[in-house]
């Protein structure tokens, strides 16, 4: 395998030359970088990346530990994150912390042990020492999607709370009234916000919400599963049941489905999240998208500007209602939006 100093002989420059022109050294004459790519070329040289990394103190690598990669909402995320990094130099190594804060601590230290650049993560809890120790230490990072409140860290996010307002209104032209929520954790900022912002838009439009029509789920399907089995062995069932993330949606679906009741003629249903399969759903799903693509691309770039000594900026994105027949009457049915 040809080395820096087989580069350098036959490009007829020094070694510390080569090195220039693969660090992107301004000081190098236009004919000598030619002239060194072309020998980079000819030998197939490889720089190494360890020796490097030892060289500048960068890994031009990131971690992203997201709460659940078989969430298809953080699968999309994750999908944009590794777009972007590469777009901009960076390797990606991803953590799933499978909704567990100490699975989630665990991958944040390996990562550090690793040395990465900067952290991008989506807390599995409402707090962790470990992240605020990782916050206080001045390493890199960003909060995506859900965050702790009260650490000095940039956050992107999609604000929901227009899109529910939306969908409040669109139910309630529909002439639905009883209206059921089934909520994330309120350990999550992304639980919490979901069944504020709900609970803010039924007030607004004067209807009530009795605590039996709010559930409360872990963002995995049997937890939407469980609490509509219980919003069906109510004496007055919700005409509506809208899942806080699109997993509760699916065990929704599923437990109507168990009881032999339809959608939308028996009851509807709505998912915060929109994901491919809610268009196959039958009848495809009203759904709260987000701008999933844009929030990766946002947050890698605010981490990559903290890592490369630029100001960062938080980022907000509104989601958005896009309306279906799973609540009733609709006409055409509008294409997937996530990316
Ligand atoms: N949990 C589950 N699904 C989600 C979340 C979340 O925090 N945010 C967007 N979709």
């Amino acid at each position: 395998m040809a080395s820096i100093k087989d580069v350098a002989a036959q490009a007829g420059v020094s070694v510390a030359t080569v090195s220039r022109v693969l660090n992107s050294h301004p000081s190098v004459s236009p004919d000598a970088r030619a002239r060194v790519l072309a020998a980079v070329e000819a030998l197939g040289y490889r720089p190494n990346a360890v020796a490097r990394s030892l060289r500048t103190d960068q890994t031009r690598t990131l971690g992203l530990v997201i709460s659940d990669v078989l969430n298809p909402y953080f699968t999309a995320l994750a999908r944009s994150v590794e777009e972007e990094a590469r777009a901009l130099g960076y390797s990606v190594i991803i953590g799933n912390a499978d909704e567990k804060p100490e699975q989630q601590d665990h991958h944040v230290r390996t990562l550090l042990d690793r040395r990465i650049d900067g952290l991008l993560v989506s807390p599995a809890d409402g707090e962790s020492a470990l992240l605020l120790d990782v916050a206080r230490t001045g390493t890199p990072m960003v909060f995506v999607d859900r965050w702790i409140p009260g650490l000095d860290v940039p956050v992107v996010r999609a604000d929901g709370h227009h899109a529910i307002q939306d969908l409040v209104s669109h139910l309630h032209g529909l002439g639905h009234r009883r209206l059921a929520i089934i909520a994330g954790p309120a350990a999550t900022t992304t639980g919490n916000e979901r069944v504020e912002a709900f609970r803010e838009a039924m007030r607004a439009h004067g209807l009530a919400l009795p605590d039996a029509y709010i559930g409360q789920g872990d963002f995995q399907a049997d937890s939407g599963r469980r609490a509509t089995e219980y919003f069906l062995s109510l004496p007055e069932p919700p005409e509506i049941v809208f899942a806080a993330d699109n997993l509760m949606a699916l065990g929704a679906l599923d437990a109507i489905r168990a009881r032999g009741l339809r959608v939308p003629e028996d009851i509807g249903i709505a998912a915060f999240d929109d994901i491919p399969w809610f268009l196959h759903t039958g009848p495809p799903i009203t759904a709260i998208a987000q701008p999933t693509g844009d929030l990766g691309r946002a947050a890698v770039r605010a981490l990559v500007d903290i890592v490369e000594g630029r100001p960062p900026q938080s980022v907000t994105l509104p989601a958005s209602l896009v309306v279906r027949s799973s609540c009733g009457e609709r006409t055409s049915t509008p294409g997937a939006t996530s990316e």
